[in-house]
């Protein structure tokens, strides 16, 4: 097992007990004497590599894992009514400038995405990245007409129906799956991983806003998902680590459409639960909506 390093600065520890109250998973303590946090005994392994001591640390005293609170960024606080509009703004992009992105814009696209949390900071998301329109453009060649042939047969037309209303503008030449878009990335997960369904989903949602704020126009690709299933080979194309599975794609690049305003969505149901509500139920009527909903 990996164990964390933890240094402390004794001359700037101002001996607050932050770091040790902040632990998600109490493996540090204060020094019962010299008040300087410590790992507890035998806790060590514990540690998730949250690194929320270092985060929380007022002086700046505190380094873990190698990583020293002089590397960290400054915390600003932003503008919410421009990170609203920014949420409001978002669009589906399905018309792309045919170009690939500058060097500096995929960058930056990259690097933001270790930022995304993962459940129990599992933190093993595999991101595969299409570079290079040409490498989409290898892409969208190869699985076309495999698709199309895919989609003739009859069990496909009656089990996935919308899958299959694809064939027909496939077979005219429109790109229904790739949305013309010269970059897409796909993220895989180890499939032991706590939330392997939702990290990658959480990961993709920070990366179309921050698209977004960048002038970079994104599309989530479910039929691409679908693809990916289909035909195993694709997985290996795009570098998929062993023990991992494809969870989800993103197409991305600059747009060729302009949105003038914010759209008025409906609102989705929302309800304030009421305090108390939880003193009727009984364990009995519980275990037999449970067991009802699982035969179900
Ligand atoms: C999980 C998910 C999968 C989607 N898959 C596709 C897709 O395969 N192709 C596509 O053109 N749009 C896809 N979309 C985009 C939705 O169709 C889009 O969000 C919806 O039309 C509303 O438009 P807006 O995103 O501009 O608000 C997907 C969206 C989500 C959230």
């Amino acid at each position: 097992m990996n164990y964390p390093e933890l240094h402390i600065n004794e001359e700037k520890c101002v001996k607050c007990g932050l770091c040790v109250n902040d632990c998600i998973v109490h493996c540090l303590e204060q020094n019962e004497e010299t008040k300087i946090p410590q790992f507890k005994k035998y806790k060590e392994g514990t540690c998730i590599k949250c690194q929320h001591c270092l985060a929380i640390c007022p002086t700046g005293a505190l380094s873990i894992w190698g990583k020293n609170p002089e590397n960290s960024e400054q915390i600003n606080q932003i503008n919410s009514d421009e990170l609203l509009n920014l949420i409001k703004s978002r669009r589906s992009i399905r018309a792309y400038k045919p170009e690939n992105l500058d060097k500096d814009r995929l960058s930056k696209l990259k690097d933001m995405l270790k930022w995304a949390p993962t459940g129990v900071n599992f933190h093993k998301l595999h991101f595969s990245f299409i570079d290079d329109k040409e490498v989409l453009d290898d892409i969208r060649t190869n699985v076309t007409p495999r698709l199309i042939k895919f989609l003739d047969n009859t069990v496909v037309q009656t089990t996935m129906g919308h899958f299959a209303e694809l064939k027909k503008p496939l077979e005219n030449g429109q790109d229904v799956i790739f949305r013309g878009a010269p970059h897409m990335v796909v993220v895989s997960t180890p499939t032991n991983a706590p939330c392997h369904n939702i990290d990658p989903i959480i990961a993709l949602s920070y990366f179309e806003l921050y698209a977004q704020s960048l002038g970079v126009g994104t599309v989530w690709c479910g039929f691409a998902d679908l693809c990916f299933r289909i035909f195993p080979d694709l997985c290996s194309y795009i570098g998929v680590p062993d023990g991992y599975k494809v969870s989800y794609a993103m197409l991305f690049g600059l747009p060729n459409v302009k949105y003038s305003r914010t759209t008025q969505p409906e609102d989705f149901e929302i309800t304030s639960v009421p305090l108390g509500g939880l003193r009727k139920s009984n364990l009995f009527g519980n275990v037999k909506q449970f067991v009802k909903n699982f035969i179900r």
